[in-house]
């Protein structure tokens, strides 16, 4: 694999986990570089379900280094919490490194999402509530706190200090919230820092001699392309970039470091939260797809809006990411379906529109373009090569791979570790 990322080409919730802990079988480290506990990754192996928010999908691999990325937004308190879930359930979580860069996300963040989702009313967002926008606001107002500092006391007393003073009015008079105090809050985030400060590392030094060296780094991806906040459906986007531009902000190593980029595409479409999604279906087919692929939320449980496979969407992930190779994921969820429709194109008032346009208000006025496949009708989770698969599932994936543009090198065919046949 030499440098591999693997992205999320749509909404998110592509099977992301899953491939990711399938590659990295072969990894020698594997970094996540953005988003926060507003990614939710499953995992299903011999050890159990894991739902990962922040800790990489590698960390059930004893031999692998699992770096969370200064691209991180982290809730410590989040943070910790997933580690000791994972300890109780014997993994070892020893190789876990943290960049002291990471910025924190802190309790006024949370409060503020809320608090901007309400005055949205109707044009809510549908964020996942984990603060993971204000956070970000407040690294571009250079007064968030970071990894380095949860676990520096004088620098956290001061970082806090500084937010409480900042913070405060607007909590109390705006958000009609009670005041933070201080001394309470240091101690609770002291005790974090202190829980995390033997995880905290400078990764890019370490990425960078992994890369010199030729180790096998595998860079996670989180959400998806079309949630990056300036490619994708403003303002419902995330705010942190989910695409490779984000592993060099976000990491250190640059897109020349990059060998492989494999776009990991569900079969169908879904998307949680508001925002357009032209492929997306109403009615008893919805239910079906959101029935056989479980479509919930892995972070907030909410049922995931569900449409058909929407070509302009990945075409569009594949150009701006430079995708080498896709993983299709969830194809058994389509097995009981008589005909499969695939979204070819899109139109405007009769128009051809050659990608999805970045208006929020202009994607929602596109029209799919629709074409028609057969379906297999028959269980497919138990094969194990490619070849076994039925010729109308062959035909599917092939077509997925001329409307993209981009070869398929591997195809899930149901949630656990083994249920994936390489093409
Ligand atoms: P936020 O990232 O919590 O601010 O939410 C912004 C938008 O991104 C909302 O529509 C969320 O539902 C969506 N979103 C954030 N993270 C994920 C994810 O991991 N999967 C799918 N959607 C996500």
């Amino acid at each position: 694999m030499p440098v591999t990322a693997a992205i999320g080409a749509q909404w998110g919730d592509e099977g992301k986990g899953k491939v990711v802990d399938r590659l990295a079988a072969e990894a020698d480290i594997v970094v996540r570089f953005s988003g926060g506990n507003n990614a939710g990754h499953t995992v299903i192996n011999e050890r159990g379900k894991f739902a990962l928010h922040l800790v990489p999908a590698g960390i059930f691999y004893p031999h692998v280094v699992n770096v969370v990325g200064n691209g991180v937004m982290v809730n410590p308190e989040a943070l910790v919490e997933e580690i000791e879930g994972l300890e109780k359930a014997g993994i070892d979580v020893g190789k876990l490194v943290i960049s002291p860069r990471a910025h924190l996300v802190m309790p006024w963040h949370i409060l503020q999402d809320a608090a901007i989702e309400r005055g949205r009313g109707e044009n809510a967002i549908g964020t996942t509530g984990r603060g993971i926008g204000p956070a970000c606001a407040d690294r571009a107002l250079r007064i968030s706190l970071r990894m380095a500092d949860l676990v520096d006391d004088e620098r956290l007393e001061a970082g806090l200090r500084l937010n409480l003073q900042l913070k405060n009015p607007v909590v109390t008079g705006v958000w009609q919230a009670p005041a933070y105090e201080l001394e309470p809050l240091y101690e609770r985030y002291r005790a974090l820092g202190r829980r995390l400060r033997p995880m905290v590392q400078e990764a890019y030094p370490l990425l960078r001699q992994a890369a010199a060296d030729g180790k096998r780094i595998l860079f996670e991806g989180a959400h998806g392309v079309m949630l990056d906040p300036d490619f994708g459906t403003y303002p419902y986007v995330t705010s942190t970039p989910p695409g490779v531009s984000g592993i060099a902000q976000g990491s250190g190593l640059g897109a020349t470091d990059l060998d492989r980029v494999v776009g990991i595409v569900k079969a169908y479409t879904t998307r949680v939260g508001a925002g357009p999604l032209p492929t997306e279906l109403h009615g008893q087919t919805a239910e079906d797809l959101r029935e056989a692929g479980d479509e919930y939320g892995t972070t907030t449980g909410r049922p995931r809006r569900c449409g058909w496979f929407d070509a302009p969407v990945v075409r569009y992930a594949a150009q701006l990411n430079g995708f080498t190779e896709l993983a299709i994921t969830k194809l058994d969820v389509l097995d009981s379906l008589r005909t499969i429709r695939i979204c070819t194109d899109y139109t405007i008032d009769g128009k051809d529109v050659a990608f999805p346009p970045g208006e929020s208000q202009l994607l929602a006025r596109c029209t799919p373009v629709y074409e028609e496949m057969a379906g297999w009708q028959s269980p497919i989770s138990a094969l194990s090569t490619y070849a076994a698969l039925p010729p109308q599932a062959k035909a599917y994936l092939v077509r997925l791979e001329e409307l993209v543009g981009v070869p398929i090198n591997l195809v899930s065919v149901g949630p656990r570790r083994e249920q994936m046949v390489w093409k």
